[in-house]
């Protein structure tokens, strides 16, 4: 006989071709645990509300405890008649403990509350599995950082020299998104932290069950506030998944500049072995699959934010079947994240940097123009004027071929000759140097050695604190 969990009122079952399109075993049996928590909690509450015997609650409890067993030794499954996770469960609940007592659990319930409420308590825990990978990465940054000491790189905007920085800087500049990334997933839990149980269908229960202590037993802090709401809202999985997609983005970002700074035309960074990969053809190759595979996936991470969006735009408020299309999004976004987050970090814990590339690189490109104009600020010359001047600077050393510390002290005489003494004008050389550039950038948040020391002290502050 089929075992449904509906059919009073129909003559047949489900056509085949519905039955195949119906299921979502295949992805949502994943929550089977969740649902038999849910389930422990629910029957409580039935014994509570005296809709089951002490006797009864303890069978039911009993029979719960052989079902989790069954589901760990895999020696209960779904089955092809079974329409998801809740249609099995109830089958093997009523295998356990007979059709009298079996059929009482669900009462007072309904797999739209129940749904709503499985899907907030996997993505909870599974956020907190993310977040401690995403901090394991951000002490990973923070490890590269200390280690980089003073190093000093070529800071780039449009991908064009643009003034001196410290490595650990801009490695830094990478946590720093990461760590917000793990501040959203506690801000988001702060507003998931609410259990749907008993909001029944979409209007409540008539049963007196009480959805508060359920909640507690669930580790929610509170019930949802309204029954409709309840079963129909999925902002909050949109909300995950949206700082999912965020973090695969941070994490695309910093792979493109991986990827860039371990060509052979940069070779700022090498990678160590263990997390490059080699080509079928070409021996010679090494080649950063890892930060590719960040990069393309974050594409991933994205659909399924946008799909999961695009789902739940026009829905009207109540439950509709579409919401079941929300679990695949977010199970593939966390599934994505676990998998690539470990791989990703033990590639930055194990990248080795150039330094003496990145040193040499650091000034050129006339890295240093804003210094010279800086300077000149500093000896009274307006920035407007100043700004002219380095420029002046930079073209007679591009026209030769030179960078700007090659110029002569008559080639800063005659181009300042407007503004300054020709005493003074040599005097520029003094900032003509990338740590001399570096140093000069002390306000807070800027790249002088100092304040690069404070902002780590601070980033580990804030880590400490999550
Ligand atoms: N499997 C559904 C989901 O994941 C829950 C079942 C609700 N079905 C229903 N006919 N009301 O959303």
């Amino acid at each position: 006989e089929h075992l449904a969990l509906w059919g009073g009122r129909f003559t047949s079952g489900p056509s085949p071709e519905l039955a195949r399109l119906s299921k979502s075993t295949q992805f949502d049996w994943r929550l089977a645990d969740d649902d038999i928590a849910g389930s422990r909690a629910h029957a409580r509450a039935l014994g509570r509300a005296g809709l089951l015997t002490a006797d009864e609650l303890q069978r039911m409890e009993d029979a719960l405890d052989t079902l989790q067993r069954r589901v760990d030794d895999g020696s209960f499954a779904p089955i092809e008649d079974d329409e998801d996770e809740a249609t099995a469960l109830e089958r093997g609940l009523i295998d356990i403990a007979g059709d009298e007592l079996g059929g009482k659990l669900r009462a007072g319930r309904s797999r739209n509350d129940q749904i709503a409420c499985l899907i907030r308590m996997w993505l909870r825990r599974h956020s907190r599995v993310i977040a401690g990978l995403l901090l394991d990465l951000v002490n990973a940054l923070i490890e590269q950082s200390e280690k980089a000491g003073r190093t000093v790189m070529p800071g780039r905007t449009h991908m064009q020299h643009a003034q001196p920085v410290l490595l650990a800087h801009q490695l830094m500049a990478h946590a720093w998104p990461l760590i917000r990334d793990v501040q959203r997933l506690i801000d988001w839990d702060k507003r998931i932290n609410a259990s749907p149980y008993g909001s029944g269908a979409l209007a409540g229960n008539t049963l007196g069950l009480d959805p508060e202590a359920v909640a507690r037993e669930l580790g929610f802090s509170r019930v949802t506030d309204n029954s409709i709401d309840g079963t129909a809202a999925r902002d909050l999985v949109a909300e995950f998944a949206f700082v999912a997609a965020m973090t695969g983005v941070d994490i695309s970002r910093l792979s493109e500049e991986i990827i860039i700074w371990n060509t052979q035309e940069f070779a700022f960074v090498r990678l160590d072995d263990a997390y490059s990969t080699g080509s079928s053809i070409m021996p010679q190759k090494k080649n950063p699959d890892i930060a590719e595979l960040a990069r393309g996936k974050s594409g991933r991470l994205i659909g399924d934010l946008t799909g999961l969006l695009a789902t739940l735009k026009g829905l009207p408020t109540a439950y509709a079947r579409d919401l079941q299309e929300d679990k695949e999004a977010v199970f593939d976004q966390v599934d994505t994240l676990e998998v690539l987050l470990p791989a990703f970090t033990g590639m930055v814990r194990t990248m080795r940097f150039g330094a003496d590339r990145l040193e040499a690189e650091a000034p050129t490109g006339f890295a240093l123009a804003t210094d010279i104009a800086e300077w000149l600020v500093k000896n009274g010359v307006p920035f407007r004027h100043a700004h002219e001047l380095s420029g002046a600077c930079v073209k007679i050393a591009e026209g030769r071929g030179q960078e700007l510390w090659d110029l002569t002290d008559e080639d800063f005489i005659d181009t300042f000759a407007a503004f300054l003494p020709a005493d003074k004008a040599p005097g520029v050389r003094q900032v003509l140097s990338s740590h001399g550039s570096v140093d000069s950038r002390n306000g807070k948040g800027g790249t002088a050695y100092g304040r690069v020391r404070e902002q780590i002290a601070d980033a580990k502050a804030q880590v400490e604190e999550l």
